[in-house]
């Protein structure tokens, strides 16, 4: 059986950034970096925790573009395992959690093979971060027993998902990398019976200082995503705060 280390015995420790701010980042975290020999980190990584890391750490960037990695996995694993043999306090530093849809079972696997340990410091998840920014939690009584954390694509294209489940009023659902497939998923949704009146917020750039949050609907998602440039994280079945009476709100919960 794998174990998981402790802080001293790591040879490298997988930390979550958070979405951008440093005021999203664990207090864990900021001591890891503060102790890093090297860090090497992903594009998503806020300006504002970079900017926590010590001058004399070393940063290696392997940050990727979208679709296309401009640094293959490959080379991501090669370089963690190169830098985990030639010292100890390694840092592999990415964005949100680096839980969630962050690659860390294939660097997990890669120390592995090559006997090397690592321990996890996991971080505040975008998702987490633009629910709070819109006045919403994401799960409430009476309203969703449930949360879906979903991708909008995966090796195979966009990414299949229990439409139905997802579609019946109420429901809450995180999606990830989603612009690109905004109009699939809008699609895979109606067809399985959800309303065109949705709500859905989009948060772009989420916990930076250009976050622009949009409020819309699933029928006219696609529109409203075509505009973002940045990184985005879509709520579906949540409305901004202001956009909804709390007597409304309240109204549901005592339901
Ligand atoms: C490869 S996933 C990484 C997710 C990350 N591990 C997390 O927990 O937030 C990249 C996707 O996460 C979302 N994302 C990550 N950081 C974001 C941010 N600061 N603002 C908005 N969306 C973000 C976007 O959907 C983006 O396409």
């Amino acid at each position: 059986m794998t174990q998981v280390h402790t802080p001293a015995q790591a040879a490298v420790t997988f930390v979550g950034a958070g979405p951008g701010a440093a005021e999203h980042l664990t207090l864990g975290a900021l001591r890891a970096l503060q102790e890093a020999r090297v860090v090497i980190h992903d594009r998503l990584v806020g300006a504002e925790v970079l900017a926590l890391i010590p001058a004399h750490v070393t940063l290696v960037d392997v940050g990727k573009e979208g679709f296309g990695p401009s640094v293959t996995q490959n080379q991501i694993n090669a370089s963690l395992v190169a830098h985990a043999m030639s010292g100890p306090r390694v840092v592999r530093l990415k964005g949100g959690d680096c839980g969630i849809f962050g690659r860390l079972d294939e660097e997990m696997a890669a120390l592995e093979a090559a006997g090397l340990s690592f321990r996890i410091l996991p971080g505040l998840t975008s998702a987490s971060v633009a629910a709070a920014s819109i006045g919403q939690s994401l799960t409430r009584r009476g309203r969703n027993a449930s949360l879906r954390i979903v991708t909008g694509h995966d090796m195979e294209g966009f990414a299949e998902q229990d439409w139905r489940g997802m579609a019946r009023p109420g429901e809450v659902a995180a999606i990830y990398m989603g612009k690109k497939s905004a109009r699939f998923i809008q699609g895979r949704l109606m067809m399985h019976g959800a309303s065109g009146a949705t709500d859905v917020t989009i948060v772009e750039n989420v916990s930076r200082p250009e976050q622009r949050i949009l409020g819309t609907t699933l029928a006219a998602l696609p529109e409203a995503v075509a505009g973002c440039s940045g990184p985005a994280v879509i709520l579906f079945g949540l409305a901004p705060r202001a956009a909804r009476s709390s007597v409304a709100v309240l109204k549901e919960v005592q339901a």
